[in-house]
This record gives structure tokens, sequence and C-alpha cells, in this order.
């Protein structure tokens, strides 16, 4: 794959694909972050050349029309505010000005989406060299990044982009001492990535409602607990590799709205009652020695604080740990913001669906197309 920093990029003419699709309230911008995350390849890019336009999207809006909603303003000023340079907000791929400029909303576009060719060229050829950096966006087969890519005269991964490859590719490769912690409500929607993860990790611990399927699987009583009877016999297969730690202990409640938890053992979760999270001590103890941690999905219905006791524990644990620690997805980055204090994780992706399209070893449309290049 070629990186930008391999590029001579002086003096030309740059599309930069970064991911600036973060929440937005009445034109408030609710988590920076992945904005932060996309300056440095844009401020290396301007050191070199100012003839430079961002192409992101921002949610999903319907294509081909404008969504005033939906619009890169809030963010066009925040790049203002941190570039201190005025940016206009341009409409048109015929109105790439030679310097620093934001394209509106590339979802507005039609056949963005479905990799439109004749949007795919408009796109690769208003450039001399496309940078893709949105690694949130590198599992989407859209124009603006798997097209482009590949039509694009020169074409190469951005800083950002380059760093979450290497962080993820370290973390699944080094499986000797891995640690793979597997949170969130369904088995269903993780298990490409909890049976990857158990052929390159040592462990792999399950929390969220993907944990009471697996305690059932193991024939515990899990009472009225969310749980997915058609991964059961699934379930039980994973259980067989020995790899999976399941919880002890966990919080029960009659529902996620009750006012109090009781911590309970796994033999011992009554009829009535709802497992909402987990407790996370005795597992932590016997984790031992481990040089990399991956870790996507909140233990519990962290977004409720009486339930947030295993995800917040596990997030203590990991500060305080040597091993590397390779966290991401969108609830996961949610909770990092929410409970760490520290800022101590190696590594944190900017990703959720692509995050997790590459734990489940899927290849990633963009990462492809940039590795012909
Ligand atoms: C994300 O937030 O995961 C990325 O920006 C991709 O967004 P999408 O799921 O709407 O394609």
């Amino acid at each position: 794959m070629k990186h930008l920093a391999e590029e001579n990029i002086a003096e030309k003419k740059i599309g930069l694909r970064v991911d600036l699709n973060v929440p937005i309230k009445n034109g408030e911008i609710l988590n920076d972050e992945r904005l932060s995350a996309a300056l440095p390849t844009i401020q290396f890019i301007l050191e070199r050349t100012n003839k430079l336009c961002i192409i992101s999207h921002l949610g999903r809006p319907e294509e081909g029309k404008f969504d005033k909603n939906y619009s890169l303003d809030p963010i066009k000023k925040w790049l203002e505010d941190k570039l201190e340079v005025s940016i206009p907000l341009i409409k048109n791929f015929t109105e790439v000005p030679d310097s620093l400029s934001i394209m509106e909303n590339i979802r507005f576009f039609k056949g963005e989406k479905s990799n439109d060719q004749e949007l795919t060229s408009i796109i690769s050829e208003s450039f001399d060299v496309y940078v893709m950096d949105a690694f949130a966006t590198a599992h989407r087969s859209s124009s603006s990044t798997y097209g482009a890519i590949i039509k694009s005269k020169k074409a190469c991964s951005g800083l950002l982009f380059s760093k979450e490859i290497k962080n993820l590719d370290a973390a699944l490769v080094s499986s000797k001492n891995a640690l793979s912690v597997v949170g969130g409500s369904k088995v269903s929607t993780k298990l490409k990535v909890i049976q990857n993860l158990l052929t390159r990790s040592s462990k792999v611990l399950v929390g969220g409602g993907i944990a009471n399927t697996f305690l059932k699987a193991a024939g515990k009583n899990i009472g009225s607990s969310l749980v997915e009877d058609d991964m059961l016999s699934v379930s039980q297969k994973l259980l067989a590799t020995n790899k999976i730690i399941l919880p002890t202990h966990v919080y029960v409640a009659d529902s996620p709205e009750a006012n109090s938890a009781q911590l309970v053992s796994v033999d011992n979760v009554a009829a009535d009652k709802m497992i909402l999270d987990i407790e996370l001590s005795n597992e932590i103890s016997s984790i031992g020695n481990i040089d990399y941690v991956l870790w996507n999905g909140p233990l519990g219905v962290f977004e409720i604080d009486l339930f947030s006791n295993g995800t917040q524990q596990l997030i203590s644990c990991l500060e305080e740990t040597s091993a590397k620690v390779i966290a991401g997805g969108g609830e996961t980055i949610f909770a990092i913001s929410k409970f760490s204090h520290k800022n101590k994780f190696h590594y944190v992706s900017t990703a959720g669906g692509a995050f997790l399209e590459y734990l489940s070893g899927h290849k990633l449309p963009s990462v492809e197309a940039l590795r012909l290049k």
C-alpha cells in the first residue's frame, strides 16, 4: 500500500477522503474526536500544497438532494477554527479551486453509495493524487472511497488510515498472548468477529447480551435475560474451544428501568430477573500475562450508570495494564469517552463498522483498492 509520506505531492492538486461523520445536534458538534483524528493528514498535506479539497460524508441523507440537516457547514467552521483559515464549502466538483476547500456532504451526490462510474470518474479526474484517510468508511464500496481510489491516476493512504491498519494488524497477528474482549448485545452480529478472534487470541472474554447467550449455552439459568436461542448451538461449539471466558458473577434486576441491581453468581439467577451487567474482578485476576488486548463492545447496559460496572471495570483495568490495548467500535468509543479519564489506551480506532469488519477478517474494499496501487 502506498503511503502519503512516500508520494510526492508538492504543489499537486489533492482530493482527500476523510471520515468526518460526527454526531451533530442543532448545528452543534457533540463529539469532535474524528475531526481531531483527521487533522494531522490535513496539516501534512497543507505543508506541501494548498490545493486540497476535503471530502467526507455525514450521516445517511437521501442521495441526489441537499438536506441542511446533513450539511458539512458545522464541520467547515470547526476546521476553519482549528486551521485558522477560511475554507469555502463547495457543492460541485467543477468548482474545486486551486486552494483549500471542503466539498459538501458527498452523500448528497447521486451514485455515491452505488459506486456509480460517472461520479467516480468526476471525482478521480478532479485531482492529481487521491488520498484515502477515511478508515472508518473503508468497508463501503462507494464512489468516493473504493471507486475513486481505483480510478485515480495516483492514490495512497493518509496518515490516519495507515495508523489504523498498523495498530489493528499488530494486535491481530501477535496472537500468542492476546486477549480479546467482545461485548455488545447480540452473538449474531459479532459471530464472525468472535470466530476470527478465537483463532488469533489466547482467550476471548465475552460480556453484554452476548454473555447471556453463552451462559445459557453453557447450561446456566439466565432468567428473563435477553438471549438469542437460535445462536445456542453455535455458541456451544465456540465454548468447546475452551478459549471463551464467561462471567462468573452478574448484576441482575427486574428490568433496565429498575432502580437497584443485585450481584449474584451465574448459578443463582432467579427466573424473573434479567442479567444487565457483569462483575469482572474474578476474570481480570485470572487473565495472566497478556501482550495485547483487543476490545470491542460494552459489557453491560452501560448507557445506564447502574449497569455500567463491568464496562467501567474493564476500562480501569485496561488503563493499568502494561499490555497494548487496541479498542474500537461505535459504542466502545463512546464508552471510553464517557468513562476513561486517563487516555492511556495504546490505540483507539476511529472506526465503528469498519473496525468490526476488519476484526472479522473480512477484506475492506478500500484497503484492497489501495493495495492495488
Ligand atoms: C461510521 O460512522 O461507521 C462511518 O462513518 C460509516 O458510516 P455508514 O455506516 O453510514 O456508512
